[in-house]
This record gives C-alpha cells, structure tokens and sequence, in this order.
C-alpha cells in the first residue's frame, strides 16, 4: 500500500494573507499533556488583498472554545485549521485549546526535553501551538503569559512583570510566528551584559540544566564577540533589553534564532575543555554567531514566504563564515568551508534532491533547510560581493536594513538593493537562484607572443525538473605565476557571462603557471587538463592559500583515482609534495594539517562515478589506507619530531592558534600509529587532559585494536555526559572496519544509553554507520537494511529527522546493479509503510526519482 500523494506548494501561487494583525496576546497554562493555551489576536482587513477567507493553521489541536468580537462562534475545523466567517472591518479573535508537549516527540510546537518546556516553530510549528496564520508574512507584536510551577519562565522579548508561577513578556518588534519561543523549566543562567555601541545595557543568560553550569563561559564569550563584531562590520546594535540562550538536549537542528530567546542544541553550545573538541569550540562559536546575526538578517527583515529561505539563511551563513574568519584564520576557515560545501552541497546538487536555492514548490519546508539553500546560498553572497566589490558590498547591505527593516522580503528585493547602489543589471546573476546544479568550468589555454590566453567553457548539467540550463556570470580569480615560482600577475577576478569566453594577458616574459578559481571565487567543478608536477609547483609556491591547498588535494586525487582505475601505486610526486609541506616549519600548522588529511572516501566515490567509472567502497576504502601508510613510511624521520614540536605547555586554549597545533599533532599520530602499533596514542590517551586530544587518540586506537580497553575507560570516565557519549557511540561506528561496522551498530542500538528518540544520540550512532562508507555499502545490503529499518521505526516519532537522515541514501545511482538494487528495495520498502509521514514520503519519493 503507498502512502497518498501530499500535497506541493508553489512559489508562483503566492498570494498575500486578507487579515493584518495589530497585537497577539498569548496565555500559557502548562502542564504535561494538558497545556492549555488561550489566544486574543486583533485582526483587520489587508488592503492588499481582495480575498477575506479566513482560515487560520491549526495542527494536533483540541478546540475548547472560539469566539470573535467575543462571541462564542462554531468554526469548522479539520486536520489542518479553522475556518470561519468574519466582519469585513477589524474583530478580534479569541481561541482555547489544549495540547500535550509530553506526547510530542516529533519537537515541533511546544514540546518537553530533559523534563523542561521548549519550543521549536521555525519552520511551521506555531500551527501546533494554537490557530494562527502560521506564514512568516504575518507579523505582529506579542504579549505572553506563562503560569507554570517552573522557575524559569521564558518567552520572546523583554520582561514586564514575574511573581510566584507566572512571568510575562513582551515583544515590541513585529515578528512572524516562527520567531515565537517559550521556555519553562527548574533552569540555572550563565548572567552576563553587554552594553551596546550607543550605550544601551543589555542583560544576557545562558541556561543550562542544573549540573552544565560549568559548560557556559565559551559560548558567553563567543555572544559577545557576536554582538561587537555586527556592530563594527555591518553597524548592527541589539534591539532589548535581555538576550537569552537556552541549551536543550533534544533538538532537530543545530539553533534557533526565536527573537532574544534563542533555543540551542545542547551540542551547539556547551563546551568545556574536558568535555569538547577543538572542532566543536569553532562550531559553537559559528552558531552563536549565526543565531545571534539573524537578529537582523531573519528577524528584523524577514521572509515573505518560505521559498525565500536563502534570504535570511544564505545571507546569515555568510556572516557567521566572515566573523569566524576574522576571529580565526581567513585561509583555513576557506578551506574548511570548501570541503563542507563539496561534502554536502556538490553531492545534492549532483543528485536526486537537486534543488534552486530557491526552489519553486515544496511538499513539506523542512526538507529544504539543506546544504544547498544555506551553503551555496551563502556562496551566491560571496560571489555578489566579489562583483561588485567591498565597498558596493558595505553600501547595498546599508541600504538593505533601511529600505527593508520591519518588513518579508523577497530575493527580488535583495538583488534590487545591489541592482540600486551599483547601477548593475543583476538579472544574469539572479540564474544563481533559480537554476539548480553545479556547473562545470572546462579551461583551455594557449601562449603565444607574451600573451597568455585563458578559455572557459561553462556546462551545468540536467538536474530534476530542469533539463536546459543557461549561461550563468561566474567570477573567477585568476592569478598567474612565473616558472620559477614569483607571481607575475597578482589575483585579478574575470567575469564570464558567456557560455564560452576568452581572457587575455599580455606582456609575459615566458607561459605562466596559472592559479585559477583563487579563494575558490565561485561554487563550480573546474575541469583543467594538468599536470602533477604542475600541482606539486603550485602546492610549493601558490601565494594564494586556498589555491595552495587544492593543488595538494587534486595530486592525491590524482593518486588515489589511478590507484583504483589504473592499478598504480602511491607515486613519489605525491609522497615528495607532500612531505615538503608537512616539514615546512614555517606554514601554520592548521594549514599544514589540511594538507595532510585526505580526501574522503566519498570525494573519491563521487570522482570516480563523474569520471565514468562504478566505485567499490571497499577497494576505495584500501586505497585510503594504503596512502595514508605510504606517508607515514614516507614521513617516519620526521614524526616524532613534529609530534613533539606540536606540544603545547600550559593550560587548554581553543583559539585558533594552539588548536592548529593539535590539528597538526592529531594528524601526526594517526600516522605514527599506523607504524608504532598504537604505543603513541595510548600514551596521549593515558594523559590527554581534553577531549580533542583524548578523542584523537581513541580514533587511532578503534584502527588499531578496535580500543577495547580505551572505549571501555572512555565510557566508565563519561557514562554522565550525553554529548560526550554521543562521541563514544559516533566513533565507534564511524571508524568501524568495513566487515565489522553493521554489527558494531547493530550491537550500539542495543546498548542501554542507546536513546533512540534523541536526535543527537540516533545521528551519532546511525549517522555514524551511513558516513563509514565501506561498512555502510557492505556488499550483502546489512547496512542497507539497518538503517532502513531505523528510518521506518522513527518515522513515527519523528518526521523530520527521519526525513534527514534518508539522504544517506541519495547517491544510490552512483554504485554497481547489485547495490542500487537492495538500495531500491529499501527505499521502495520505507515507501510502503503504513502512515509514512509528509516529510519522508517526499524524500524517499524524490532520492527514488522516475
Ligand atoms: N533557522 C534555524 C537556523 O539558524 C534553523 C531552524 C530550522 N528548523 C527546522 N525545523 N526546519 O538556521
Ligand atoms: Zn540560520
């Protein structure tokens, strides 16, 4: 039996709300399963709109009673709202209804976490709250009252009043229901304060369940980086008079911006050095920044609709990629963000689940908060910026919070404020939103009396629903080099409009090497005819950084791809380049780290299948091994030398600087222990003093002797602490051997802390298994099955994480008949499950295609 087809949406049939609301206000009465929520809205006609139906969303809601003007009224209700017939000039519309937050284990609407209140409305749970034009459209100032036994009581906006069992709130500034936050539970803060620019004091609070108290400063720290650095580079001040972030440990997403009350994946803000990573400090940072820049770009101007998801999430992803940048290292955070948007951007784009970055119907808006709407939508901004440049840049975006402060706005709206301030027609460049996939940039060059000729020829391929693509403008940063390695042409950017077009430059003395797609200018796959030793040149003297980088990781790629189409060893020209990096002293270490990790088993599965070939996970899985083996022989003089060089003395410091050594020292020991039988990672196991170097060392040792002994430790010292365990459970299935990484999980689900309602805890595991690409693709579809049954059991508790994580499925086309046949019937399986949800039937409908 399949599931009924639900029901698409179209960008093309917006139309405005008929009502306009002047005041909201809210009455909380909470209780496990009997919350009841009183609602007095104050409704006027649109003049703007011709219609007056009025319907109001409502999910999962028990009606106890209507009334308009206050007058009791009999609304007709179905599963998806009320509706009923209103004056034609202002009424005010009244509501009780009753829903039970304990029950909800989709976490959308109120629900509870950990035995406190929380919300998630973002993007259409406000509906599950109470009925309510639920669209980011509609914006109105709240007034909420929460009567409850907790001694926290949270809502949007400044405090007006508190006593013994309610607190109330108020919003002044317009916001759509999205926006909305409630918060109740017996909770300690992190108190701090910020004064602003113009000297207003602003309260702010972190807080934590009793017991996390310890985990807070890094994040209070970072807010405050946050709220000076908006200040100083896009002029932005804090708009109340209290800021609070609430931890929660069941979430569906990383952080919600809900206006001065940001709700957050515990994971995405606590943090102490024991407990937390290097890598999870810089994540933390990032998102507390993107939470808290979103104050402007998302909820002072937000969307009209939500195909116009990039225009707050590209924009705010953008932000957050300029602040960490300016707070770390401008390079590395280049190139961290580069690997993340081929890892998860490139593969959707160059799938099934395609999409524009604004993309033109959806069935279920929570399947499109991808990769490609906030990364390549943050790309599109970098590109915009490039054009145009900085100071164009600086005086289009004043413009923006001008013209558009307070109000939904649109993609239109955003090109027009560039389109203003530049004179330019950006009517090319708009391409980038509205045409899905990755285009392909094939270069060709010629020299020839001092002039150098460089020829691009863009091509994006069909993706679902758009089989034609035009020519897009592409900024491409060029900068060419001498043969004996100086830059004869600094970094300039040329604009291809065309589908095929020529750059001159003249006056060369001999045929440059070139550097083309510096700071990787634009979000396309360059195809260039080349040379290794041409990539070992530029990896030696590139003086662009990301340039620099990627000349490595093409000679690895190279490598590893003839390793497996060509049957050829791991080459001197690769083990040489390399080498020279890792023992250059004077390269960051950070940097020096990027350089030696390889590409993922993915990258080369995707490679290979672009380049015509079928991909073995596990023959790809050998050839990852073996390389890495070959540098560690390679490179045995030195590693004990730079391990040592890489030792920090004193306390723990996640900053940039001191994290980079133990990205380098990290990188070392994974080598050195594939040559010493693991005794250098046992011993930093044995004295590590924080969970990066703690953590590092389990990994060498799971390959090692499976770490028994260390997991076993590991758990005893962390058995208390989710997110420490989430690393336990992820590790273990990740970094399995390929035979062994099915039953390892199979065994973890089974394990007593294995919470599989909790979304971190269910990624950590599972997500594990599907990102350990060998063990996951075993040929007997074990993997396959695990998983699908996973899906199907979570689906029914929660829609949309299941929805999510079946994209570990969508390049099922790139395997071998076998594969794509057990993968199929997976998919095709989950398909027929009685009551699949909305969410996952147009997943799995879309990763199956026609
Ligand atoms: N707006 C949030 C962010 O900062 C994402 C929340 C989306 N949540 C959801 N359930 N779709 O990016
Ligand atoms: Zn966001």
């Amino acid at each position: 039996m399949t599931n009924e087809a639900p029901q698409k949406i179209y960008l093309a049939e917006y139309k405005p709300f008929p009502f306009l609301i002047d005041g909201v206000e809210l009455n909380f009465d909470l209780a496990p399963r009997a919350t009841r929520v009183k609602s007095k809205i104050n409704f006027r006609p649109n003049p703007d709109s011709d219609s007056r139906e009025f319907f109001l969303h409502g999910e999962n809601l028990k009606l106890i009673s209507a009334k308009i003007d206050g007058k009791e009224i009999s609304p007709e209700v179905t599963d998806l709202g009320l509706t009923a017939d209103v004056p034609n000039a202002p009424f005010v519309f009244e509501a009780e209804v009753e829903i039970s937050p304990e029950t909800n284990t989709a976490l959308e609407g109120l629900y509870m976490s950990g035995g406190m209140y929380c919300t998630q409305c973002e993007a259409e749970g406000f509906r599950k709250i109470t009925y309510y034009p639920d669209r980011p459209d509609v914006m109105a100032t709240f007034k909420v009252r929460i009567q409850g036994s907790e001694s926290v009581l949270l809502s949007n906006g400044n405090p007006v009043e508190q006593g013994e069992g309610f607190a109330e709130w108020h919003d002044p500034w317009p916001k759509p229901a999205y926006l909305f936050a409630l918060v109740a539970g017996n909770l300690v803060a992190h108190p701090d304060s910020f004064t602003t620019k113009s000297g207003k004091e602003v309260e702010l609070n972190i807080y934590v369940r009793p017991g996390d108290e310890g985990k807070c400063a890094f994040g209070m720290e970072a807010l405050k980086r946050s709220m000076t650095w908006d200040e100083e580079v896009y002029g932005r001040e804090y708009d109340l008079d209290i800021f609070n972030i609430v931890a929660v440990d069941d979430f569906n997403m990383g952080a919600m911006e809900n206006k001065g009350l940001n709700i957050f994946n515990s994971s995405c803000v606590l943090a102490s050095p024991e407990t937390a990573t290097d890598a999870n400090f810089e994540r933390i940072e990032g998102i507390i920044a993107h939470e808290y820049f979103h104050n402007w770009t998302g909820n002072r101007i937000t969307c009209r609709d939500w195909f116009q998801l990039c225009l707050k999430e590209g924009l705010t992803v953008f932000r957050d990629q300029q602040f960490t940048s300016d707070m770390r290292s401008r390079a590395v955070k280049r190139i961290d963000d580069v690997i993340t948007l081929r890892a998860r951007q490139f593969r959707e784009d160059n799938g099934p689940l395609a999409h524009p970055v604004r993309p033109e119907s959806f069935v279920e808006i929570n399947n499109f908060y991808t990769a490609t709407v906030y990364d390549k939508g943050a790309e599109i901004i970098g590109m915009l910026k490039r054009l145009v440049g900085d100071e164009n840049y600086k005086r289009a975006l004043s413009l923006y919070f001008e013209r558009h402060d307070g109000e939904a706005a649109t993609i239109e709206d955003w090109l027009k404020v560039f389109e203003d301030t530049t004179g330019r027609d950006l009517s090319q460049f708009a391409l980038w939103y509205s045409q899905a996939g990755t285009p392909r940039l094939k270069v060709s060059e010629a020299f020839e009396d001092g002039t150098y000729i460089l020829t691009f020829k863009q091509e994006t391929p069909p993706t679902p629903g758009q089989s034609e693509k035009d020519p897009r403008v592409i900024p491409i940063a060029v900068g060419l080099l001498n043969p004996n390695g100086d830059e004869v042409r600094e970094t300039c950017v040329l604009e291809m409009t065309e589908e095929e077009q020529s750059f001159r430059f003249s006056g060369l003395a001999a045929k440059p090497i070139p550097s083309i797609l510096r700071e990787f200018s634009a979000p396309v796959i360059l195809e260039r005819e080349t040379t290794n030793a041409e990539r070992a040149f530029l990896l030696a003297h590139d003086t662009d950084p990301f340039n620099k980088w990627e000349a490595g990781r093409a000679l690895a790629k190279d490598t590893i791809t003839r390793m497996l189409t060509e049957d050829r060893t791991v080459g001197s020209d690769l083990l040489d380049a390399i080498s020279k990096v890792r023992r250059d002293d004077s390269l960051d270490p950070a940097f020096r780290a990027l350089v030696l990790a390889l590409p993922s088993a993915d990258d080369i599965a995707q490679t290979l299948f672009d380049a015509g070939h079928t991909p073995d996970p596990s023959r790809i899985h050998t050839a990852l091994e073996t390389v890495a083996l070959s540098y560690a022989t390679h490179l045995q003089d030195v590693l004990p030398k730079i391990y040592a060089d890489m030792h920090i003395d004193g306390p723990y410091s996640p900053d940039a600087e001191p994290a980079g050594k133990r990205a380098l020292q990290g990188a070392v020991l994974s080598l050195l222990s594939r040559l010493d039988g693991g005794n250098q990672a046992r011993a930093q196991f044995a004295a590590a003093d924080n969970m990066t170097q703690q953590l590092q060392a389990l990994a060498c040792l799971l390959r090692i002797d499976r770490g028994r002994e260390q997991l076993a430790a590991f758990e005893e010292q962390w058995k208390d602490d989710r997110l420490v365990m989430d690393k336990w459970f992820n590790l273990q299935t990740a970094l399995a051997a390929p035979e062994a990484a099915v039953q390892t999980t199979e065994a973890l689900t089974k394990h007593a802390a294995f919470d599989w309602k909790n979304p971190n805890r269910f990624r950590a595991t599972l997500g594990g298994l599907t990102g350990n690409m060998a063990g996951f693709h075993s040929p007997d579809g074990s993997g396959y099955r695990l998983v699908a049954d996973w899906l199907i059991k979570l689906d029914a508790a929660n829609p949309q994480t299941t929805a999510r994580m079946s994209t570990c499925f969508d390049s099922w086309r790139r395997y071998d008949a076998d594969r794509q046949a057990l993968i199929k019937a997976e998919l095709t399986r989950i398909l027929e499950t009685p009551k699949l949800s909305r969410d996952t039937t147009e997943m799995v409908t879309r990763i199956l295609g026609d």
